[in-house]
Protein backbone atom coordinates (compact mmCIF):
# COMPACT_ATOMS: atom_id res chain seq x y z
CA UNK A 1 0.00 0.00 0.00
CA UNK A 2 1.47 3.30 -1.11
CA UNK A 3 0.59 6.29 0.63
CA UNK A 4 0.47 9.83 -1.34
CA UNK A 5 0.82 12.99 0.71
CA UNK A 6 1.63 12.06 3.88
CA UNK A 7 4.75 14.10 3.55
CA UNK A 8 3.16 16.43 1.07
CA UNK A 9 5.90 19.30 1.46
CA UNK A 10 8.66 17.05 0.18
CA UNK A 11 6.67 15.75 -2.79
CA UNK A 12 8.01 12.48 -2.03
CA UNK A 13 5.68 9.33 -1.74
CA UNK A 14 6.83 7.18 1.35
CA UNK A 15 5.61 3.31 1.87
CA UNK A 16 2.06 3.76 3.76
CA UNK A 17 3.33 0.44 6.40
CA UNK A 18 6.11 2.24 8.76
CA UNK A 19 6.24 5.89 9.04
CA UNK A 20 9.14 5.82 10.59
CA UNK A 21 11.41 4.29 7.86
CA UNK A 22 13.82 7.02 6.20
CA UNK A 23 13.27 6.15 2.59
CA UNK A 24 10.71 7.15 -0.61
CA UNK A 25 9.35 4.38 -2.18
CA UNK A 26 8.83 6.89 -5.72
CA UNK A 27 10.05 6.85 -9.09
CA UNK A 28 13.15 8.25 -8.81
CA UNK A 29 14.54 6.23 -5.24
CA UNK A 30 13.65 3.49 -7.89
CA UNK A 31 16.15 5.09 -10.40
CA UNK A 32 18.89 5.52 -7.27
CA UNK A 33 18.11 1.81 -6.64
CA UNK A 34 18.49 0.35 -9.75
CA UNK A 35 21.37 2.36 -10.35
CA UNK A 36 22.98 1.04 -7.74
CA UNK A 37 22.26 -2.82 -7.94
CA UNK A 38 23.93 -1.89 -11.59
CA UNK A 39 26.83 -0.81 -9.65
CA UNK A 40 27.25 -3.59 -7.23
CA UNK A 41 27.09 -6.10 -10.86
CA UNK A 42 30.38 -3.72 -11.73
CA UNK A 43 32.08 -4.34 -8.78
CA UNK A 44 31.53 -7.78 -8.78
CA UNK A 45 31.85 -8.11 -12.43
CA UNK A 46 35.14 -10.77 -12.64
CA UNK A 47 33.00 -13.35 -10.38
CA UNK A 48 31.08 -15.93 -12.24
CA UNK A 49 28.18 -15.27 -10.00
CA UNK A 50 28.11 -11.53 -9.54
CA UNK A 51 24.52 -11.53 -7.50
CA UNK A 52 26.19 -12.75 -4.67
CA UNK A 53 29.15 -14.21 -3.22
CA UNK A 54 27.46 -16.84 -0.48
CA UNK A 55 29.18 -20.56 -2.11
CA UNK A 56 25.30 -21.83 -2.60
CA UNK A 57 25.24 -23.81 -5.79
CA UNK A 58 21.36 -25.14 -6.41
CA UNK A 59 19.37 -22.78 -4.54
CA UNK A 60 15.74 -24.17 -3.80
CA UNK A 61 14.47 -21.55 -1.89
CA UNK A 62 15.81 -17.71 -1.75
CA UNK A 63 14.93 -14.48 0.30
CA UNK A 64 15.67 -10.77 -0.31
CA UNK A 65 14.57 -8.82 2.53
CA UNK A 66 14.01 -5.00 2.11
CA UNK A 67 14.01 -5.69 -2.25
CA UNK A 68 13.22 -2.73 -3.38
CA UNK A 69 11.61 -2.55 -7.14
CA UNK A 70 13.11 -6.29 -6.75
CA UNK A 71 15.57 -5.96 -9.24
CA UNK A 72 17.96 -8.29 -7.37
CA UNK A 73 15.17 -10.96 -6.49
CA UNK A 74 14.14 -10.97 -10.79
CA UNK A 75 17.76 -11.31 -11.88
CA UNK A 76 18.44 -13.89 -9.05
CA UNK A 77 15.23 -15.63 -9.98
CA UNK A 78 16.36 -15.71 -14.12
CA UNK A 79 19.93 -16.88 -13.17
CA UNK A 80 18.40 -19.68 -10.97
CA UNK A 81 15.45 -20.84 -12.72
CA UNK A 82 15.06 -23.89 -10.85
CA UNK A 83 15.00 -21.78 -7.42
CA UNK A 84 11.99 -19.96 -5.96
CA UNK A 85 12.86 -16.19 -5.18
CA UNK A 86 10.84 -14.01 -2.59
CA UNK A 87 11.24 -10.35 -2.16
CA UNK A 88 9.66 -8.59 0.29
CA UNK A 89 9.34 -5.17 0.88
CA UNK A 90 7.09 -2.55 2.54
CA UNK A 91 5.16 -1.40 -0.74
CA UNK A 92 4.45 -3.36 -4.03
CA UNK A 93 7.14 -3.39 -6.31
CA UNK A 94 6.90 -1.26 -9.66
CA UNK A 95 6.56 -4.13 -12.05
CA UNK A 96 3.83 -5.41 -13.63
CA UNK A 97 6.11 -8.53 -15.03
CA UNK A 98 8.39 -10.68 -13.09
CA UNK A 99 9.62 -14.53 -14.19
CA UNK A 100 7.45 -17.01 -12.95
CA UNK A 101 9.74 -18.63 -10.51
CA UNK A 102 9.61 -14.82 -8.93
CA UNK A 103 7.72 -13.43 -6.17
CA UNK A 104 7.83 -10.13 -5.09
CA UNK A 105 5.72 -9.30 -1.71
CA UNK A 106 4.30 -6.66 0.33
CA UNK A 107 5.69 -7.64 4.57
CA UNK A 108 7.04 -6.04 7.24
CA UNK A 109 9.61 -8.19 8.27
CA UNK A 110 9.68 -7.46 11.98
CA UNK A 111 6.02 -9.11 11.60
CA UNK A 112 5.45 -13.06 11.96
CA UNK A 113 7.05 -14.71 8.58
CA UNK A 114 4.62 -16.58 7.17
CA UNK A 115 6.64 -18.50 4.44
CA UNK A 116 6.61 -22.29 4.26
CA UNK A 117 9.64 -23.07 3.33
CA UNK A 118 13.35 -22.82 4.66
CA UNK A 119 15.92 -20.89 2.39
CA UNK A 120 19.18 -21.58 1.26
CA UNK A 121 19.62 -18.33 1.01
CA UNK A 122 18.94 -14.92 2.55
CA UNK A 123 19.94 -11.97 1.14
CA UNK A 124 19.69 -8.06 2.20
CA UNK A 125 20.82 -5.26 0.85
CA UNK A 126 21.69 -1.17 2.23
CA UNK A 127 18.70 -1.89 4.77
CA UNK A 128 21.00 0.38 7.09
CA UNK A 129 18.99 2.68 9.24
CA UNK A 130 15.88 -0.06 9.12
CA UNK A 131 15.68 -1.11 12.49
CA UNK A 132 16.93 -0.39 15.81
CA UNK A 133 19.34 -2.10 17.51
CA UNK A 134 16.76 -4.93 19.62
CA UNK A 135 14.97 -5.24 15.87
CA UNK A 136 18.17 -6.12 13.81
CA UNK A 137 18.63 -9.14 16.70
CA UNK A 138 15.57 -10.01 15.49
CA UNK A 139 15.37 -9.96 12.11
CA UNK A 140 19.11 -12.18 13.00
CA UNK A 141 17.16 -14.71 14.85
CA UNK A 142 14.47 -15.29 11.97
CA UNK A 143 16.71 -15.47 9.07
CA UNK A 144 18.50 -18.10 11.21
CA UNK A 145 15.51 -20.06 11.97
CA UNK A 146 14.37 -19.83 8.53
CA UNK A 147 17.56 -20.72 6.98
CA UNK A 148 17.76 -24.88 6.01
CA UNK A 149 20.84 -25.99 7.84
CA UNK A 150 23.86 -24.87 6.55
CA UNK A 151 22.09 -22.03 4.68
CA UNK A 152 24.07 -18.58 4.29
CA UNK A 153 22.85 -14.62 4.82
CA UNK A 154 24.44 -12.46 2.86
CA UNK A 155 24.05 -8.87 3.28
CA UNK A 156 25.75 -6.12 1.80
CA UNK A 157 26.09 -2.32 3.53
CA UNK A 158 28.12 0.85 3.55
CA UNK A 159 29.66 3.50 5.30
CA UNK A 160 27.00 7.07 4.35
CA UNK A 161 30.25 8.86 4.93
CA UNK A 162 32.34 9.96 1.62
CA UNK A 163 36.27 9.37 2.28
CA UNK A 164 39.86 9.89 0.39
CA UNK A 165 43.03 7.78 1.46
CA UNK A 166 45.25 10.84 0.35
CA UNK A 167 43.78 13.37 2.48
CA UNK A 168 42.42 15.31 -0.72
CA UNK A 169 38.94 15.46 0.94
CA UNK A 170 39.03 18.37 3.93
CA UNK A 171 37.36 16.81 6.94
CA UNK A 172 35.91 20.01 7.40
CA UNK A 173 34.30 19.97 3.78
CA UNK A 174 30.85 20.19 2.26
CA UNK A 175 30.85 16.90 0.93
CA UNK A 176 32.75 15.12 4.15
CA UNK A 177 30.62 16.53 6.71
CA UNK A 178 27.22 14.88 5.01
CA UNK A 179 27.45 11.62 6.14
CA UNK A 180 28.46 12.87 9.61
CA UNK A 181 25.01 14.56 9.72
CA UNK A 182 23.11 11.87 8.06
CA UNK A 183 24.86 9.75 10.76
CA UNK A 184 23.37 11.93 13.43
CA UNK A 185 19.89 12.33 12.35
CA UNK A 186 19.77 8.11 12.35
CA UNK A 187 21.02 8.26 15.91
CA UNK A 188 18.68 10.22 17.05
CA UNK A 189 15.75 8.60 15.10
CA UNK A 190 16.80 5.43 17.08
CA UNK A 191 17.87 3.61 13.69
CA UNK A 192 21.33 4.27 13.64
CA UNK A 193 22.81 4.14 10.17
CA UNK A 194 26.29 2.02 11.24
CA UNK A 195 24.88 -1.20 10.39
CA UNK A 196 27.93 -2.11 8.14
CA UNK A 197 30.16 -1.88 11.82
CA UNK A 198 27.78 -4.10 13.69
CA UNK A 199 26.55 -6.69 11.60
CA UNK A 200 28.67 -9.30 11.91
CA UNK A 201 28.47 -8.98 15.60
CA UNK A 202 24.74 -9.03 15.43
CA UNK A 203 25.11 -12.82 13.31
CA UNK A 204 27.34 -14.24 15.59
CA UNK A 205 24.63 -13.05 18.80
CA UNK A 206 22.30 -15.00 16.57
CA UNK A 207 23.91 -18.42 15.85
CA UNK A 208 25.38 -17.78 12.50
CA UNK A 209 28.87 -19.27 12.16
CA UNK A 210 32.13 -18.85 9.23
CA UNK A 211 31.70 -15.38 8.62
CA UNK A 212 33.48 -14.02 6.07
CA UNK A 213 33.43 -9.94 5.10
CA UNK A 214 34.68 -7.93 2.00
CA UNK A 215 35.35 -3.87 2.21
CA UNK A 216 35.22 -2.01 -1.29
CA UNK A 217 36.07 1.19 -2.01
CA UNK A 218 34.12 2.21 -4.53
CA UNK A 219 34.83 4.99 -6.42
CA UNK A 220 32.41 8.02 -7.05
CA UNK A 221 33.31 9.86 -10.57
CA UNK A 222 34.86 8.35 -13.18
CA UNK A 223 38.08 9.15 -12.54
CA UNK A 224 40.12 5.99 -11.97
CA UNK A 225 42.56 4.84 -14.57
CA UNK A 226 41.04 1.07 -14.07
CA UNK A 227 38.32 0.04 -16.47
CA UNK A 228 36.17 -1.44 -14.16
CA UNK A 229 36.87 1.27 -11.64
CA UNK A 230 36.12 4.01 -14.15
CA UNK A 231 32.59 2.63 -14.79
CA UNK A 232 31.55 1.57 -11.04
CA UNK A 233 32.84 5.38 -10.19
CA UNK A 234 30.66 7.20 -13.58
CA UNK A 235 27.20 4.66 -11.81
CA UNK A 236 27.98 6.04 -8.54
CA UNK A 237 28.25 9.37 -9.39
CA UNK A 238 24.59 9.37 -10.48
CA UNK A 239 23.66 6.97 -7.40
CA UNK A 240 24.44 9.96 -5.50
CA UNK A 241 23.16 12.63 -7.52
CA UNK A 242 19.81 10.88 -7.97
CA UNK A 243 19.68 9.73 -4.70
CA UNK A 244 20.35 12.34 -2.81
CA UNK A 245 17.43 14.18 -2.53
CA UNK A 246 16.07 10.65 -0.63
CA UNK A 247 18.33 9.78 1.42
CA UNK A 248 18.09 13.00 2.85
CA UNK A 249 14.58 14.63 3.19
CA UNK A 250 12.53 12.53 5.95
CA UNK A 251 16.19 12.22 7.78
CA UNK A 252 16.80 16.35 8.02
CA UNK A 253 13.31 17.09 8.15
CA UNK A 254 12.55 14.74 11.16
CA UNK A 255 15.86 15.10 13.34
CA UNK A 256 17.94 17.80 11.52
CA UNK A 257 19.89 19.44 14.39
CA UNK A 258 20.21 21.99 16.19
CA UNK A 259 16.71 21.96 14.80
CA UNK A 260 14.63 19.61 12.13
CA UNK A 261 15.02 21.34 8.75
CA UNK A 262 12.44 22.34 6.44
CA UNK A 263 11.98 21.13 2.77
CA UNK A 264 13.02 23.93 1.03
CA UNK A 265 15.98 25.26 3.05
CA UNK A 266 16.90 21.32 2.45
CA UNK A 267 16.34 21.38 -1.52
CA UNK A 268 18.02 24.85 -1.44
CA UNK A 269 21.00 23.12 0.54
CA UNK A 270 21.21 20.17 -1.75
CA UNK A 271 21.24 22.16 -4.99
CA UNK A 272 23.43 24.81 -4.29
CA UNK A 273 25.84 23.10 -1.47
CA UNK A 274 26.47 20.12 -1.93
CA UNK A 275 25.28 18.82 -5.31
CA UNK A 276 27.22 22.09 -6.44
CA UNK A 277 30.26 20.84 -4.36
CA UNK A 278 29.78 17.45 -6.05
CA UNK A 279 29.83 18.32 -9.33
CA UNK A 280 33.25 20.95 -8.45
CA UNK A 281 35.22 18.29 -6.24
CA UNK A 282 34.63 14.95 -8.10
CA UNK A 283 36.65 14.85 -11.18
CA UNK A 284 35.29 13.37 -14.21
CA UNK A 285 37.61 11.10 -17.32
CA UNK A 286 39.71 14.14 -17.53
CA UNK A 287 40.16 15.31 -13.99
CA UNK A 288 42.65 16.10 -11.80
CA UNK A 289 42.55 12.32 -10.79
CA UNK A 290 46.02 12.29 -8.56
CA UNK A 291 44.19 15.41 -6.49
CA UNK A 292 40.92 13.64 -5.86
CA UNK A 293 40.26 10.37 -4.59
CA UNK A 294 36.55 9.71 -2.80
CA UNK A 295 35.11 6.70 -1.90
CA UNK A 296 32.19 5.24 -1.10
CA UNK A 297 32.90 2.44 1.17
CA UNK A 298 30.69 -1.12 1.68
CA UNK A 299 31.05 -4.15 3.03
CA UNK A 300 29.61 -7.31 1.95
CA UNK A 301 29.12 -10.13 4.73
CA UNK A 302 28.19 -13.62 4.17
CA UNK A 303 27.73 -16.36 7.74
CA UNK A 304 26.59 -19.74 7.77
CA UNK A 305 23.54 -20.59 9.45
C1 LIG B 1 17.63 1.38 0.69
S1 LIG B 1 16.39 0.30 0.19
C2 LIG B 1 17.31 -0.99 -0.58
C3 LIG B 1 16.52 -1.77 -1.60
C4 LIG B 1 17.23 -2.94 -2.26
N1 LIG B 1 17.62 -3.95 -1.27
C5 LIG B 1 18.42 -2.50 -3.06
O1 LIG B 1 19.54 -2.85 -2.72
O2 LIG B 1 18.21 -1.79 -4.05
C6 LIG B 1 15.84 -0.50 1.67
C7 LIG B 1 14.48 -1.15 1.52
O3 LIG B 1 14.13 -1.80 2.74
C8 LIG B 1 12.73 -1.71 2.90
N2 LIG B 1 12.34 -1.95 4.30
C9 LIG B 1 12.59 -1.13 5.36
N3 LIG B 1 12.02 -1.63 6.49
C10 LIG B 1 11.40 -2.80 6.12
C11 LIG B 1 10.63 -3.75 6.82
N4 LIG B 1 10.37 -3.61 8.13
N5 LIG B 1 10.12 -4.81 6.14
C12 LIG B 1 10.36 -4.94 4.80
N6 LIG B 1 11.10 -4.06 4.08
C13 LIG B 1 11.61 -3.00 4.72
C14 LIG B 1 12.44 -0.27 2.43
O4 LIG B 1 11.09 -0.08 2.13
C15 LIG B 1 13.39 -0.14 1.24
O5 LIG B 1 12.76 -0.44 0.02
Amino acid sequence: MQKVGKYPANAQRYNGMRDDYWGPSDEQQFETMDAGHYLYLLLESDRPNMLFRAPVSNPKYILDIGTGPGTWAIDTADKFPDATVYGVDLYPPPHSWVPPNCFLEVEDVLSDWTWKHKFDLIHMRLMLGAFMESEWDSVYRKCYENLEPGGWLEEVELDVRVISDDNSLSPDSYLAGWGENFLGCAERAGRPLSTQTKMAGAMERAGFVNIHDHLFKCPIGSWPKNRKLKEAGRVNFDHWTTGMDGWAMWLLTKHGAPRPWDADELRREQSCGIRGCMYIIIPGEFGPRSLWQVYDEYAVLEALG
